[in-house]
């Protein structure tokens, strides 16, 4: 999967008109500065360094973003209509959007000219037979993204509110074992005081599996290839024959009518 120039260039005016309406008081140029300074880079960085992952290609973080984003937006509605009294009023929408817009800004790498977190991959076996399209720039020092998101904040001297803090520290839920510390707390007092956390790690996983699946859906497992060397008969190869088909008829690009509904039911859940 790839972006045009021109879905590359809409997503990063996106991004920032998000910022406008969402993000307040000095934060506001401060946040759109720090991206601006970076502009090139943020605008062609992917979100992931494999094919399989998701969104590993250039424009991939900020389409990514934007997905997270709409998902926090749409599971926080989810949360306050299934009766969450701590949705309402223990965080703001905009702590929310800030923490969803930040959460991998660890990814842009250092907050300096030319130290990308991802360089193109020079080694074409990792690229073909890995699908290692990207590798970590090896001048960074190595930093969980989370924690580098938030260096780069306080770097700039942007403010973040405790609960953008926690979301952000701990967007990556128990995909991280550090984060059990808060997420399987032995006390009541030591629980966590928001689900801001749950949400955005909820709206990430959304999107990083929606973004695999659209990979996926156009690069299926060949089923029933036979290795060298061995003699090689698929136990399930009908039935993965048939999720196949299906997950194809599923795909929107091949079922406008589908497509056509599914949008029509989510622009009636929120409209107002
Ligand atoms: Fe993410």
């Amino acid at each position: 999967m790839s972006l045009t120039a021109e879905q590359i260039s809409k997503n990063w005016d996106d991004l920032l008109q998000i910022v406008d309406d969402h993000i307040t008081g000095e934060r506001k140029d401060q946040l759109k500065k720090l991206y601006t300074d970076h502009q090139e880079r943020i605008m062609m960085a992917p979100a992931s360094p494999k094919s399989w992952y998701h969104s590993a290609f250039p424009g991939g973080y900020v389409d990514h973003v934007l997905r997270v984003t709409k998902c926090a937006l749409a599971n926080h509605q989810l949360w306050l209509q299934m009766g969450s009294p701590w949705a309402g009023d223990v965080f703001t929408v905009e702590e929310l959007v800030f923490a969803a817009l930040n959460h991998d800004l660890g990814k842009i790498g250092y907050d300096s000219p030319n130290s990308e977190y991802y360089l193109p991959n020079d080694s074409q076996w990792h690229i073909d037979k890995l699908g290692q399209l990207f590798k970590y720039n090896p001048t960074i020092a190595n930093m969980k993204v989370p924690e580098r998101s938030l260096f780069i904040l306080q770097g700039r001297g942007i403010h973040v509110t405790e609960n953008e803090y926690l979301a952000i520290r701990l967007h990556d839920g128990l995909y991280d074992d550090s984060n059990k510390y808060y997420f399987m707390s032995g006390a009541r007092e030591s629980r966590l005081r928001t689900n801001l956390p749950l949400i955005l790690h909820h709206a990430d996983h959304m999107a990083s599996q929606i973004e695999y699946e659209m990979w996926d859906i156009k690069h299926p497992i060949e089923v029933g290839s036979k290795p060298k060397g061995k003699s090689f008969k698929p136990k399930n190869a009908s039935k993965a024959d048939k999720t196949i088909r299906n997950a194809k008829a599923m795909n929107t690009e091949n079922n406008p009518k589908l497509a056509a509904s599914t949008k029509s039911a989510i622009n009636d859940f929120f409209k107002d």
